[in-house]
């Protein structure tokens, strides 16, 4: 059988899965607010059992953990190794029972059929090599009616928290190219109609794509935001990479724009994202 997704793989296995999983609690203050916005329009019932696609390191499976209560149930999947590790960690620190972590691609894993009440994901469904063969796969799991509610990132020159400091690194870094349109990546779905169009191919009703958008804090001094953004986004890997004397200059140059974005809260920038809901028919 063809491997798939070997790309996302690569990446999200080795440097870029440490690196997540050592920003997990700043990644978590950022992505809280639009997270939680989808968290509230699935609305988890008591006893249902949910599937949280691409869970990282498990914040979103531990809250639908809770909401689900003792008698429902969560599947905490994703495709890195390093990333669960630290997940299933979370999990055994905060006590949390009813769930359970699945090293698994999404696009092909063999879902039990008819299983499930809902499928939850912040920020994890944007990487699939055939995404309308992985939104199928993943119908397969739903009940007959069953609920999808995801976050993902709407139009990237409104995510000015990338964009800026991409462009910014761009000058000292060496970064991946600039991904086509709709290829596998954070931004695969900044086209809603592109999006509405493989939720529909893949077989979902009742679509509907809203969006989210917010301002909100990348760091409480220019100083620490400059330090967060740099391990984000398509810098992150290259600047790890760099030696010292490219680090600083890239730091300083994100500080000195960063001055531009400071309020009384700290550096706060723009975030514009998808919520997105579809039912199984
Ligand atoms: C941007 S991170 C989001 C992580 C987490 N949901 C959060 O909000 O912190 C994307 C996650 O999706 C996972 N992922 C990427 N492709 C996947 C796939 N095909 N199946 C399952 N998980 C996948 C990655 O390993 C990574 O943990």
């Amino acid at each position: 059988m063809r491997e798939i997704n070997l790309d996302q793989k690569e990446f999200w296995n080795h440097k870029k899965g440490k690196l997540w999983v050592s920003l997990g609690p700043r990644i978590d203050d950022m992505f809280g607010p639009l997270g939680d916005e989808a968290l509230k329009v699935l609305a988890p019932k008591k006893g249902e059992n949910v599937i949280d696609i691409g869970c990282g390191t498990a914040t979103t499976s531990l809250k639908l953990a809770g909401l689900v209560g003792g008698k429902g149930s969560v599947i905490g999947m994703d495709i890195s190794k390093p990333i669960l590790e630290y997940a299933k960690q979370n999990a055994k620190e905060n006590s949390i029972k009813n769930i359970e972590f699945l090293l698994a691609d999404a696009q092909n894993y063999c879902f039990i059929g008819d299983s499930y009440d809902a499928i939850f994901s912040r920020f994890g469904v944007m990487f699939f090599d055939d995404p309308v063969a992985a939104f199928s796969n993943i119908l397969k799991g739903l009940k007959s009616g069953g609920r999808l509610a995801f976050v993902c990132w709407a139009d990237r020159s409104a995510n000015d928290w990338i964009e800026v400091s991409t462009n910014i690194a761009s000058n000292f870094l060496e970064l991946p190219p600039k991904a086509a349109p709709r290829d596998p990546g954070p931004f695969a779905f900044e086209d809603p109609l592109y999006l509405n169009e493989v939720l529909c191919d893949a077989g979902w009703n009742e679509i509907s794509i809203e969006n989210y958008s917010v301002t909100n804090i990348v760091g409480k001094s220019i100083k620490e935001a400059a330090d967060f953004l740099s391990r984000m986004g398509p810098m992150s890997v290259p600047f790890e990479d760099s030696e010292e004397p490219v680090k600083s200059k890239v730091i300083d140059s994100l500080e000195k724009c960063f001055v531009d974005y400071v309020t009384t809260r700290g550096v706060e920038m723009h975030f514009s994202a998808w919520i997105v809901t579809a039912y199984k028919p």
